[in-house]
C-alpha cells in the first residue's frame, strides 16, 4: 500500500447527496458508517461477505477488487466497501439499496401466533403482593395536609400512608430527585398520589411520585437481546396480560455478525459506545413499536426487564466486553444492578426501572438463565436439555440437583440471517419447503408474496434436498440429478426456492456448507454435554429446543440432518423464545427474579471451545446426518 494517509479528499456519496471531508487511505465502509449509512458489513470489513458493495462513478480508490464481484460488475465500478481505501483529492461513489440493511420492525398485538411460548404465571406464584409482585409497583395513596399541629415531612407522611396499605415493607428509600419535587407534587395533587415502588433491592425503591393518575394502566416491557435479532412483549404488569409484540434485526450487525466480531468492535470506548447506541436504539424502536400497536403512550411503561447473551448484556449497560474474548475468557461480572430508564436513554418513562437477567459465563449469559426459568427445568426431578439456537447455540442440561451447560458456535443461519436469502420468521418468509420433480412448492407465513427464508425454512430445505439427492452426505448440491431448481449463478451452485418480479430466494452452496457447520456444532455440543456428565441421552426425558426459527421447528427434517440426535420424537418439544418468556416471568414477579438468581449461581459452566473432544464430535458430525450412520439408525428408514 503506497497510498498517503493524511492527503485531503472529498468524497460525495450518492443517492444520500452526502458530502465528506476525509483523508486518503481510509475505506469507504469507515466512511459510510461515520455518515449513518446502515451497512451491510456481515464479516465486519474482513472482505469475505461481499455485501458492502459501492459503485465509484469518479475518481480513484485503493483495492476492493474481489473474486465475488462479477466481470461486468466489476468494470461498472463495484467495489467492496471494506476493501477500498480512498485515493485522490475526489471520489464520487453510490451505494446501492441492496448493500443497506434496512431497519425493520416488525410488530403485532398479542395472539396465540406468536412466536413467545404462552406464559403459566402459576409457575410463578406472587405469594405476597409487595414482595412478589412485579418489577414495578403503582399505588394510589391520600395524605392529610399537613399542619401546625401535624408538621410531619412530606417524604415521612407519603411512607407513612403506603405503610398503611396491607402487607406493605416497613422501610423505603427515594433518591434526591424524587425529594426534590416530591413538596411541589403531593401539594398540586391536593395530597393524593400515585408511587411507583420497585422492589428489586433489599430495601424497596420509590421511583415516582406523581398526582393521582385513577384508572391508569402500569406496563412493562420484556426484551430479548440477541446478536441477531431483538424481541419484545408489552405487558400489563398487573395483569400479565402481554398487549403486543415486535422484532427487529440487531442493527450491530452492520460491525459484524457474531459475538466475536462485536467484541472486537467494542473494544475502545468510541467502538463500545457505538455498539450500546446501536442497540439500545433498536430496543427504543421496538418500544414506540409496542406502544403504536397497544396505543399507550411510552410514559406508562414504568418497568423493563431484558434478557441478552453476556457479550450483549455488557455492550447494553457500556461495560467494556473485550475480556469476554482473551483467555482465560472472564465477563466482568454475572449480575449487574437495576437501573433507571433515563441512565440508558431508553424511551420509556425515564424514572422506569430496566433490569437485565443475570449471566453465568463469558458465553452463557440471561438469555439463557431466563431460558431455564422459563421452560421450569431446575424445577423438575426428570432430567432435561434445553437447545437455544441463537448465533450462538447455548446448551443446559440437568434438573432441580444439578445443571450443566456449553456454548458453541452456530452462526446467525438459525435465525434467517448470514445467508443469502435469509430473514426474520416473519410475514413473507418462507418456512416450509416440498421439492417436486418439476420445482419447488413452498408456504410462507401470512400467505403472502415470498420474501426470503427463515430458519424453520431452511432446516426444512436441507432436509428436502438431502432426501431428494439434491445435495449429498457433505451438503454438496447435485447438479447431475437434473432438477430444474438446481443450477449455476456466476460460477456458485445454488437451489432456486422462489423466484417473484422483483427477488429470486436461493438457498447457495456457500449456504449449504454454512448451514452444515451450524448443525454439526450444535450435534456435538450436545452430545458432548451429556457425555461428560457419564450419563447417556436416553437418559434425557425431554428435550426442549428453543430460538428463533419461527413458530415451529419439524423435529423429523432436525434428525434427519442430523441437527438433532436420534431419539424418539416425543422426547423433542419447541419452546420458541424462551429468552422472552423468562423475562416476562421476571417482569411480572419478584419470585421469578429470586429464582433465576438461584439459577444463574447453580449452574456450573463447561467451556468446549479448547477441548479436542468437541473438536473430533464436531467433524464426526460434518455429514449429513453423521459420519457414524449407527448413531442415526431412521435415517435408513
Ligand atoms: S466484504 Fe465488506 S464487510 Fe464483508
Amino acid at each position: 500500500m503506497n497510498v498517503s494517509v493524511d492527503r485531503p479528499c472529498t468524497v460525495r456519496i450518492e443517492p444520500y447527496g452526502k458530502i465528506v471531508q476525509t483523508v486518503e487511505g481510509r475505506t469507504l465502509l469507515e466512511i459510510c458508517l461515520e455518515e449513518g449509512i446502515r451497512m451491510d458489513a456481515g464479516c465486519a470489513g474482513r472482505g469475505t461477505c461481499g455485501k458492502c458493495r459501492v459503485v465509484v462513478l469518479e475518481g480513484e480508490v485503493e483495492g476492493g477488487v474481489s473474486a465475488a464481484i462479477s466481470p461486468e460488475d466489476r468494470a461498472r465500478g463495484t467495489r467492496l466497501a471494506c476493501m477500498s481505501r480512498i485515493k485522490g483529492d475526489s471520489l464520487v461513489v453510490e451505494v446501492p439499496a441492496s448493500s443497506v440493511k434496512p431497519k425493520e420492525v416488525f410488530s403485532s398485538p398479542a395472539t396465540e401466533a406468536a412466536s413467545c411460548r404462552p406464559f403459566r404465571p402459576d409457575e410463578f406464584s406472587p405469594h405476597e403482593f409487595w414482595s412478589q409482585g412485579p418489577i414495578c409497583t403503582r399505588v394510589t395513596v391520600s395524605m392529610t395536609p399537613p399542619t401546625l399541629d401535624d408538621p410531619v415531612t412530606d417524604y415521612d407522611r407519603l411512607i407513612n400512608a403506603i405503610r398503611a396499605l396491607p402487607g406493605c415493607p416497613s422501610q423505603f428509600r427515594a433518591s434526591i430527585d424524587v425529594l426534590g419535587e416530591l413538596g411541589s407534587v403531593l401539594r398540586e395533587s391536593n395530597w393524593r398520589a400515585d408511587a411507583w415502588i420497585s422492589a428489586m433491592d433489599c430495601i424497596p425503591a420509590i421511583l415516582n411520585v406523581e398526582g393521582a393518575r385513577p384508572g391508569v394502566d402500569n406496563y412493562g416491557v420484556a426484551v430479548d437481546i440477541g446478536t441477531t435479532s431483538l424481541s419484545a412483549c408489552l405487558c400489563d404488569l398487573s395483569t400479565l396480560t402481554p398487549k403486543a409484540f415486535a422484532r427487529c434485526l440487531n442493527s450491530q450487525a452492520i460491525h459484524g455478525a457474531d459475538v466475536i466480531t462485536r467484541i472486537l468492535f467494542g473494544s475502545t470506548p468510541e467502538g463500545l459506545g457505538e455498539l450500546k447506541d446501536l442497540v439500545l436504539e433498536d430496543v427504543n424502536s421496538l418500544v414506540d413499536a409496542l406502544c403504536q400497536v397497544a396505543g399507550i403512550e411510552p410514559d406508562l411503561i414504568t418497568g423493563m426487564q431484558c434478557a441478552g447473551n453476556t457479550t450483549m448484556t455488557q455492550i447494553a449497560l457500556g461495560v467494556d466486553p473485550s475480556h469476554i474474548r482473551k483467555e482465560p475468557y472472564v465477563a466482568t461480572a454475572n449480575v449487574f444492578p437495576p437501573m433507571r430508564a433515563e441512565g440508558l436513554g431508553l424511551r420509556i418513562n425515564p424514572r422506569g426501572v430496566v433490569n437485565f437477567m443475570p449471566c453465568v459465563a463469558s458465553y452463557v449469559g440471561g438469555d439463557i438463565t431466563a431460558g431455564v426459568l422459563a421452560t421450569g427445568i431446575a424445577r423438575s426431578d426428570e432430567i432435561s436439555l434445553l437447545i437455544d439456537m441463537g448465533t450462538n447455540g447455548e446448551i443446559v442440561l440437568g434438573g432441580s440437583e444439578w445443571l450443566v451447560c456449553c456454548s458453541c458456535s452456530v452462526g446467525p443461519a438459525f435465525e434467517g440471517s448470514g445467508i443469502t436469502s435469509g430473514m426474520l420468521a416473519e410475514p413473507g418468509a418462507i418456512d416450509d419447503i416440498t421439492v417436486t420433480e418439476k420445482g419447488v412448492e413452498y408456504n410462507t407465513i401470512g400467505g403472502g408474496r415470498p420474501v426470503g427464508i427463515c430458519g424453520s425454512g431452511l432446516i426444512r430445505a436441507f432436509s428436502e434436498l438431502l432426501e431428494n439427492g439434491l445435495i449429498d452426505r457433505t451438503a454438496k448440491l447435485q447438479p447431475e440429478a437434473g432438477h430444474p431448481a438446481v443450477r449455476t449463478n456466476r460460477d456458485t451452485l445454488e437451489f432456486l426456492v422462489a423466484s417473484t418480479k422483483d427477488r429470486e430466494i436461493v438457498i447457495t452452496q456457500p449456504d449449504l456448507d454454512n448451514l452444515l457447520r451450524s448443525k454439526a456444532a450444535v450435534y456435538a455440543a450436545t452430545v458432548l454435554l451429556v457425555k461428560k456428565m457419564g450419563i447417556e441421552l436416553g437418559d434425557v426425558s425431554r428435550i426442549l429446543v428453543a430460538g428463533g426459527f419461527g413458530s415451529h421447528i419439524d423435529f423429523s427434517d432436525a434428525v434427519r440432518i442430523g441437527l438433532l440426535p436420534d431419539l424418539p420424537l416425543g422426547v423433542y418439544s419447541f419452546a420458541g423464545n424462551t429468552s422472552l418468556t423468562g423475562a416476562r416471568a421476571g417482569l411480572g414477579f419478584l419470585s421469578a427474579q429470586e429464582e433465576v438468581r438461584e439459577i444463574s449461581e447453580k449452574m456450573t459452566y463447561i467451556e468446549l471451545s479448547g477441548d479436542n473432544a468437541y473438536h473430533e464430535e464436531f467433524v464426526r458430525a460434518c455429514f449429513l446426518p453423521h459420519t457414524d450412520l449407527d448413531l442415526f439408525p431412521s435415517a435408513g428408514k
